[in-house]
């Protein structure tokens, strides 16, 4: 059995959850075939304890000095960042003939493309399934249990952040910024918390699905990405009341020439399995021809899903896997063209605040009327008293499928009515 020597950049959270997995299971590799040899290391702190011994292993300072080294046969990136370091190190390591595994999401969706092309032409692995959901293994199950198949759809939730944030506004009745508050001190959240919060974080994430399953490659820039910075508790429970949770949903759906693509809170029916799934937990459904729907749950972050992951891919490539990154040639990948919503039919979610003036709530249906917006429901809950301000009313309306075009029309003609107060809510129910 060849022993194959890995380095190992980046020893934070990922990489920390790592070095054990490779340096105290040789057992169970040397039983599944698998010779594994931590050979070398790199990261910014050399003092710093990383919880094992690294004596007889090799350390660098500068990573790309580590990816090149010919001392090692695979290359793990876990510096993270889509620029400096640790693409500089991926790219030295496929010029030096190394098999690459990254737990890294924001390279692969903004350079996957150039990097993959450049890979399968030196003939050397590039291998990212932690970049998505962590330890759930959704690349693998797409690229490989669906290889031959047509891909309808992929969706789910893709940011534990975002999820950890709604679940506690839902089930605890947490502000968003109490909740978000939690979710930092739990680590949960990025060191940039707009990342998470934003949806950028599931824009990557979807980006990379995109490219697996439809062999398009999105532009992120023009990705419609909307984040849960504006989702109100108001909002989360009168959502409940209908029987919906809010959701930051990560649809990428084949459309006739292109494909239909968003990061938004979206309202999902309570009984669905993307509704109930709670605190910092993923879950990612895709629908494929002839395969079926298959959902896939578990954790989307953390030390442990995460290195048992990355693990997982070292191990492929151990075993010999190869093939294209993508699973089409990367000089075959094209670029996406995404769908504007604004074309999209769908149904939505709408509040009003409306001074308490007469005439207001029929103004406000009959201007959804007049841009061809139907109402499928109304409630009207009480609001509490706000002594020395105008009496108001908060309406929730549901509508039934609409043009997003007409429903933005009415919306913005509603808002400039004087008896509306403050911006009016929008968002969309998803049906699966
Ligand atoms: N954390 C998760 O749950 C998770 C889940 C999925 C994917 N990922 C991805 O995994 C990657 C790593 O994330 P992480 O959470 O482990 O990050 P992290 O805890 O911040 O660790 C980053 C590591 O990179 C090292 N580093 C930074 N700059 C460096 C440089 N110039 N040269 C050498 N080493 C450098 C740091 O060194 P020092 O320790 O010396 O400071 C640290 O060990 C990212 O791409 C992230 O998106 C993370």
């Amino acid at each position: 059995m060849k022993t194959w020597r890995i380095g190992v950049a980046g020893l934070g959270v990922v990489g920390g959850g790592l070095l054990p997995l490779l340096t105290g299971r040789q057992g169970q590799l040397s039983q599944i075939g698998a010779g594994l040899e931590l050979a070398a290391v790199s990261a910014r702190n050399r003092d710093r304890d990383r919880g094992v011994s690294l004596e007889g292993v090799a350390w660098f300072d500068d990573p790309v000095d580590l990816a090149s080294s010919p001392d090692i046969d695979i290359f793990v990136e876990l510096i993270g960042g889509s620029e400096g370091p640790a693409r500089d190190s991926v790219a030295a390591a496929i010029a030096a003939g190394k098999h690459i595994v990254t737990a890294n999401k924001a390279l692969i969706a903004e350079h996957g493309a150039a990097l993959a092309r450049a890979a399968e032409d030196a003939n050397v692995a590039l291998f990212f399934e932690a970049a998505v959901a962590a330890g759930i293994p959704v690349i693998r199950a797409i690229r490989d249990g669906a290889a031959v198949c047509d891909i309808d759809y992929v969706a789910g939730i893709l940011n534990g952040t975002c999820n950890y944030i709604l679940t506690q506004m839902d089930r605890r009745g947490s502000t968003y910024k109490d909740a978000l508050g939690e979710a930092q001190r739990l680590g949960y959240a990025e060191d940039d918390p707009l990342f998470d919060i934003g949806g950028l974080d599931a824009a990557h994430k979807l980006a990379i699905l995109t490219v697996i399953a439809f062999g398009v490659c999105p532009d992120l820039k023009s990705m419609p990405v909307e984040g849960i910075e504006n989702i109100a508790l108001a909002d989360v429970g009168h959502a409940r009341d209908l029987g919906y949770r809010i959701k930051l949903l990560a649809v990428a759906r084949r459309a006739s020439e292109s494909v239909e693509l968003c990061v938004r809170p979206a309202l999902v029916r309570e009984r669905h399995a993307i509704a109930q799934t709670g605190g910092a937990e993923n879950i990612i459904y895709f629908k494929a021809d002839p395969l079926g729907v298959i959902c896939l749950t578990g954790p989307g972050a953390g030390a442990g899903p995460t290195a048992s992951a990355v693990m997982a891919d070292i191990i492929a490539i151990a075993r010999g896997a190869r093939g294209p990154v993508f699973n089409r040639p990367a000089k075959d990948l094209k670029a996406a063209s995404v769908v504007n919503p604004i074309v999209q039919i769908a149904r939505f979610y709408l509040r009003f605040s409306l001074q308490d003036v007469k005439g207001a709530i029929a103004a406000v249906t009959e201007m959804l009327a007049a841009n061809d917006v139907s109402i499928d429901s109304m409630l009207q809950p009480p609001v509490g008293e706000h002594p020395g301000k105008p009496a108001a009313v908060d309406v929730v309306i549901t509508t039934h499928s609409a043009l997003d075009k007409n429903v933005r029309c009415a919306v913005d003609a509603i808002s400039a009515k004087p008896f509306v107060i403050g911006e009016p809510t929008v968002i969309r129910i998803e049906e699966f």
